[in-house]
C-alpha cells in the first residue's frame, strides 16, 4: 500500500484522507498547527512550517513517501523539483505546484504560451507602477498579490482614488516575499464555474459536470452541480482545461476556474488539487467525489468515466467570532431536513468568516438546482457557532 505525505491538513485534506483510508492507503498529515482537520483521520501527523525548505527536506527524508500531495499553496514548492530528481512523485507534479502558486507564472503560461483567453492583465511592483498599469488596463480592474489565495489582499479599483489603498491592501495580504501584483481587467461575467478535471497517468483526461458558485470576500459561499451552460461554452472550457493541465503535467484532480461572459469563456486560474467549490460532490452528485477521484488518479487506479448521479449544492458554515473549542447549535435543523447532509470539519479554533463546516443538499437528476442551492444556503445559516 502506498505511503502518502499530505502537505496541508484542512477540510479538503480531511476528505482526501478519508478517501485514502477507505482504499487502505497510509497517510501522514502535515500542517503548521496541532489538531488540523486531516490529522484526526490520518495514521500519523507532523507539525512543521512548510515554507521552511530545510524542514520540508527533513520530513521527506524521514518518511520517504510514495506520493507527496500538496493540499495548500503556501509551501516551499521550489524544493519539489529536487524531490522529483531524487525519484519521489509529487502530485500532480513539481511543475504544476510551482506554476500555480504564483499568479504570474500560471497567467503568462496560459495566456502567452498556450494562447488561452484570459482577462486583460498587467503587473505592478509599486504604487507608482500600479498607476501606470491601471491606465493601461482601464477601470474597473482587480488587483491581486502574485502569491495569495482566498481573496487575500485582493481589491477592485473603480476610480483613481482607489489605487493607493489597493496597493497597500495588496501588500498586507501577500504571502511570501514577493511585493508584485497582477492587475486584471474586471470581467463583467454572467456566471463563473469550476471545471473539475482529472488527469490520469495511463488514461484519458476526464471532466466533471460544471460547478457553479458564488463568491463573497474572496471565498465561495455556495456551489452547485451541474450548472446550466451552453454546450459550446462547456466545450471551450474543456479544451482550455485540457491544454493547461497537460502543459503542467501529472496525475490528479484540478479545479479549473472560468468566467463566462457575453463575449465568451475566460480562463481565470486553477488549483492542482481538489477545489473548495467541489465539496458539492460530497452530496454524491457523481459516481466518485472529487477526493476519491484525486486518490484514484494519484495511486494510478484507472477511472473509466465520471457520471452525474443526482444534482446537488453545498453552502458553507462560517464562524462569526474569534475563539477556541467551538460548539455547534442548530445541527438538528440540518439533520431533520430531507435530502441533506453536512460536515463539521473539527477545526480547533474560530475567527470571523472562518469556514467550519459545509451543508450539502441534493435531488433527483431532473430536480430544480436553484431550489436545492437555496435550501443549502438557508440551512447553513441555521447553525450557530459558540466559542
Ligand atoms: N478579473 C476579474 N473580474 C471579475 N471578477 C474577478 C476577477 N478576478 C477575480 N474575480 C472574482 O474574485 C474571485 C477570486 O479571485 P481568484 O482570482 O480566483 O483568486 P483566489 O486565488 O483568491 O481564488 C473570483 O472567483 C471572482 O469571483
Ligand atoms: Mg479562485
Amino acid at each position: 500500500m502506498a505511503k502518502i505525505l499530505l502537505l496541508g491538513s484542512g477540510e479538503l485534506g480531511k476528505e482526501f484522507v478519508i478517501a485514502a483510508q477507505r482504499l487502505g492507503q497510509t497517510v501522514i498529515a502535515v500542517d503548521s498547527y496541532e489538531n488540523a482537520p486531516a490529522m484526526s483521520v490520518a495514521h500519523e501527523s507532523e507539525i512543521i512550517n512548510m515554507l521552511d525548505g530545510d524542514a520540508l527536506d527533513a520530513l521527506v527524508a524521514k518518511h520517504q513517501p510514495d506520493y507527496i500531495v500538496p493540499e495548500i499553496e503556501a509551501i516551499r514548492t521550489e524544493r519539489f523539483y529536487e524531490y522529483e530528481k531524487q525519484g519521489y512523485t509529487v502530485i500532480p507534479s513539481a511543475r504544476a505546484a510551482n506554476f500555480t502558486m504564483n499568479r504570474k507564472a500560471i497567467r503568462d503560461l496560459a495566456s502567452k504560451e498556450l494562447g488561452l483567453k484570459t482577462p486583460k492583465y498587467a503587473y505592478a511592483t509599486s504604487a507608482e507602477s500600479l498607476r501606470k498599469s491601471v491606465s493601461e488596463i482601464g477601470m474597473p480592474c482587480v488587483v491581486k498579490p502574485l502569491m495569495s489565495s482566498s481573496g487575500k489582499g485582493q481589491s477592485t479599483i473603480k476610480t483613481e482614488a482607489d489605487i493607493e489603498k489597493a496597493w497597500s491592501y495588496s501588500q498586507d495580504g501577500s504571502r511570501g516575499d514577493v511585493a508584485e501584483v497582477i492587475v486584471e481587467a474586471f470581467v463583467d461575467f454572467n456566471y463563473e464555474i469550476t471545471l473539475l478535471t482529472v488527469t490520469q497517468r495511463n488514461g484519458k483526461t476526464l471532466f466533471c459536470p460544471p460547478i457553479g458558485h458564488r463568491q463573497e470576500r474572496g471565498d465561495y459561499q455556495e456551489s452547485w452541480q451541474p450548472t446550466a451552460m451552453l454546450e459550446e461554452h462547456l466545450k471551450t472550457a474543456r479544451q482550455m482545461a485540457d491544454k493547461v493541465t497537460s502543459s503542467l503535467t501529472g496525475a490528479g484532480i484540478w479545479g479549473v476556474e472560468f468566467f463566462i461572459a457575453d463575449d465568451g469563456v475566460y480562463f481565470s486560474e486553477l488549483s492542482p488539487r481538489p477545489h473548495d467549490t467541489g465539496m458539492v460532490t460530497l452530496a454524491n452528485t457523481q459516481n466518485f467525489n472529487e477526493f476519491e477521484l484525486h486518490l484514484r488518479a494519484i495511486i494510478g487506479l484507472p477511472i473509466p468515466e465520471i457520471t452525474l448521479e443526482r444534482i446537488g449544492a453545498s453552502a458553507v458554515i462560517l464562524a462569526s467570532e474569534t475563539g477556541a473549542n467551538p460548539s455547534y447549535e442548530g445541527l438538528e435543523f440540518l439533520a431533520e431536513a430531507t435530502k441533506t447532509d453536512f460536515r463539521i470539519f473539527g477545526k480547533p479554533s474560530t475567527r470571523p468568516f472562518r469556514r467550519m463546516g459545509v451543508v450539502v443538499t441534493y435531488d433527483v437528476l431532473d430536480g430544480d438546482i436553484s431550489e436545492v442551492t437555496k435550501k443549502a444556503k438557508e440551512l447553513a445559516g441555521k447553525v450557530k457557532i459558540k466559542s
